[in-house]
C-alpha cells in the first residue's frame, strides 16, 4: 500500500494550476446520458471518482474515450438502466445517473449508495422529487427503482438545499413535458455549470445559482463541447496550505467569486490575499489568528473546506470554534490531528480548537477525502515526518496533489509500505 511521507517546515513558494472541478464534472458526466450526440469535456482532472463515473456510464452502454484532460462521451447506445451495488458503494455520486436515466428512458434501477464516513447521507430528497414529477419509485432489496408514469413538470419544494437532489431533479425534469420549478434549490457554482452544459445541448433551464430553478422540458438534447469550471475546493486547499506554511503562492485557473467564503476566513486568520483577473496570490501570515466558522450551504463556508481549516486553526494563536451544520459525522480527522498534537474537543457538531504553535509528525490515516487533505496540511507544518496512509481517499478528489505540492517546494513523496 502507498503512503505519503511528509517532512514539515518548508514554506510553499511558486505557482500552481487548479484543475477542473470534481463536483461539477460528476453531474455533467451523468447528464451526458440525456444526450443523443457526442459530448466533449475539456479540463477533466485525473481522479478516481471520474474513473468510477466512467465505469458507471460504460456499464449502462455508453462509450468513453480519454485523451489527456479531454473526455469524449457517447450515450447513443445506452441499453442498460441499472447501476449495481458494487459500483454504487464505491461512490455516492453514482446515484446522479438516476434522474437522467428516468428522464431519457423512463426507467432506472440504482443501488443505494449506503452510508459513508462523514454521515448517513440518505436519498429521500432525490426520491421525493422524482415522485412529485410522476415517476413511480419503489424500494427493492437495496435498490431504488423508478418508472415513468406520465411524468410532467411540477413545483417541488426541497426540505433542504441538497446539491445532489437539486442536480438529480434538474436532470429528471429536462426531457419531460411541462415546466418544473425547484424551490429552496442548492445554489452551488457546480449547479450553474450543469445548467450551462445542459442549455448548450438544447435544454431550457433558468435560475441556477439562485434558490428557484425553472426547467422547461424539451424533447431531445444534442452533443456539446464544454470546459468545466475550476475546482473551488482544490483552490481553497492550496490557499490554506500556503497559509499554514507561511508561504507565498500564486494560483491560476480560479474563479474568485466561488471562493469568497474561504478568502474571507483566510484573511481573518491573517493571510494576505491579492486577486487579479487570472488568479490569486496568497501570502501566509507569520502570526496565524484564530477565528470561528460555521459551515453552510453555498454561498456560506463550504463543509468541504472544514477539515483543512481545522488543521490551520490547530496552529493559530487563540481558541477557535468550528460548527459543522451539513454532515453529522464530519470530524473524523480530529483524532488523527490529535495524534499530531492538536488540542481539539468535540461537543456534538461543535469543535473547540485551542491553537498551539507546535505539531509533531506522526503516522496518521486519511479517513475520507477532505480529512486526508487536512492531514497533508498538518504534515506540511509539523516538525519531523508524517506518514499518511489510505491515500485512496485523497486520489478520489485531488489530481496529483503530492506532485503539485512538490513543485511548490514541499518535502512530500509517495512510498510503498
Ligand atoms: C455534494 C458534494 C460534496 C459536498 C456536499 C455539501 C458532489 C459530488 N458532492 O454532496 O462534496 O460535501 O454537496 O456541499 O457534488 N441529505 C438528505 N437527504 C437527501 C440528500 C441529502 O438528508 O436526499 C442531507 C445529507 O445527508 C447531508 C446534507 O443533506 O447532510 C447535504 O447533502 P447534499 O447537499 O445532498 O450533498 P451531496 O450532493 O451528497
Amino acid at each position: 500500500m502507498q503512503n505519503l511521507l511528509i517532512r514539515g517546515g518548508n514554506s510553499l513558494k511558486g505557482q500552481v494550476r487548479i484543475s477542473g472541478s470534481k463536483n461539477a464534472i460528476l453531474p455533467i458526466m451523468a447528464a451526458s446520458i440525456l444526450s443523443h450526440g457526442e459530448i466533449i469535456l475539456n479540463g477533466v482532472p485525473d481522479l478516481e471518482d471520474i474513473k468510477v463515473m466512467s465505469e458507471v456510464l460504460e456499464i449502462l452502454g455508453a462509450t468513453i474515450q480519454r485523451r489527456k484532460d479531454v473526455l469524449i462521451i457517447n450515450c447513443a447506445n445506452i441499453d442498460s438502466f441499472e447501476v449495481p451495488e458494487h459500483i454504487s458503494r464505491k461512490m455516492r455520486a453514482s446515484n446522479l445517473v438516476m434522474g437522467a436515466l428516468l428522464s431519457r428512458f423512463g426507467r432506472a434501477k440504482v443501488a443505494y449508495p449506503g452510508g459513508c464516513a462523514i454521515g448517513s447521507r440518505p436519498m429521500d430528497l432525490h426520491l421525493k422529487g422524482f415522485n412529485s414529477l410522476g415517476y413511480e419509485i419503489t424500494d427493492e432489496y437495496g435498490y431504488m427503482s423508478g418508472i415513468n408514469r406520465n411524468a410532467a413538470g411540477k413545483e417541488i419544494m426541497l426540505d433542504f438545499p441538497s446539491v445532489g437532489a437539486t442536480e438529480n431533479i434538474i436532470m429528471a425534469a429536462a426531457l419531460i413535458p411541462g415546466t418544473t420549478i425547484i424551490r429552496n434549490a442548492a445554489r452551488e457554482p457546480e449547479i450553474i455549470d450543469l445548467q450551462n452544459f445542459l442549455n448548450r445541448m438544447g435544454a431550457k433551464i433558468r435560475g441556477a445559482g439562485l434558490d428557484c430553478i425553472r426547467v422547461e422540458g424539451v424533447t431531445r438534447l444534442g452533443g456539446v463541447e464544454h470546459t468545466v469550471i475550476p475546482d473551488r475546493i482544490e483552490a481553497g486547499t492550496f490557499m490554506t496550505a500556503a497559509a499554514i506554511t507561511r508561504g507565498d503562492i500564486y494560483l491560476d485557473n480560479v474563479i474568485h467569486e466561488h471562493i469568497q467564503p474561504t478568502i474571507a476566513k483566510l484573511r481573518e486568520t491573517g493571510a494576505e490575499i491579492m486577486l487579479n483577473s487570472s488568479g490569486i496570490r496568497i501570502i501566509g501570515s507569520k502570526k496565524i489568528r484564530s477565528t470561528d466558522i460555521k459551515t453552510m450551504p453555498y454561498p456560506g463556508f463550504p463543509t468541504d473546506m472544514q477539515p483543512q481549516f481545522m488543521a490551520l486553526l490547530s496552529v493559530a494563536k487563540g481558541t477557535s470554534i468550528m460548527v459543522e451544520t451539513i454532515f453529522e459525522n464530519r470530524f473524523m480527522h480530529v483524532p488523527e490531528l490529535r495524534r499530531m498534537g492538536a488540542d481539539i474537543k468535540i461537543e456534538g457538531r461543535v469543535a473547540i480548537i485551542k491553537g498551539k504553535n507546535h505539531l509533531e509528525g506522526a503516522a496518521v490515516e486519511a479517513t475520507d477525502l477532505r480529512a486526508g487533505a487536512a492531514l497533508i496540511l498538518a504534515g506540511l507544518y509539523a516538525e519531523g515526518e508524517t506518514r499518511l496512509s489510505h491515500l485512496e481517499h485523497i486520489e478520489r478528489g485531488y489530481d496529483n496533489i503530492h506532485l503539485k505540492l512538490q513543485s511548490l517546494g514541499a518535502d512530500i513523496q509517495t512510498k510503498l509500505d
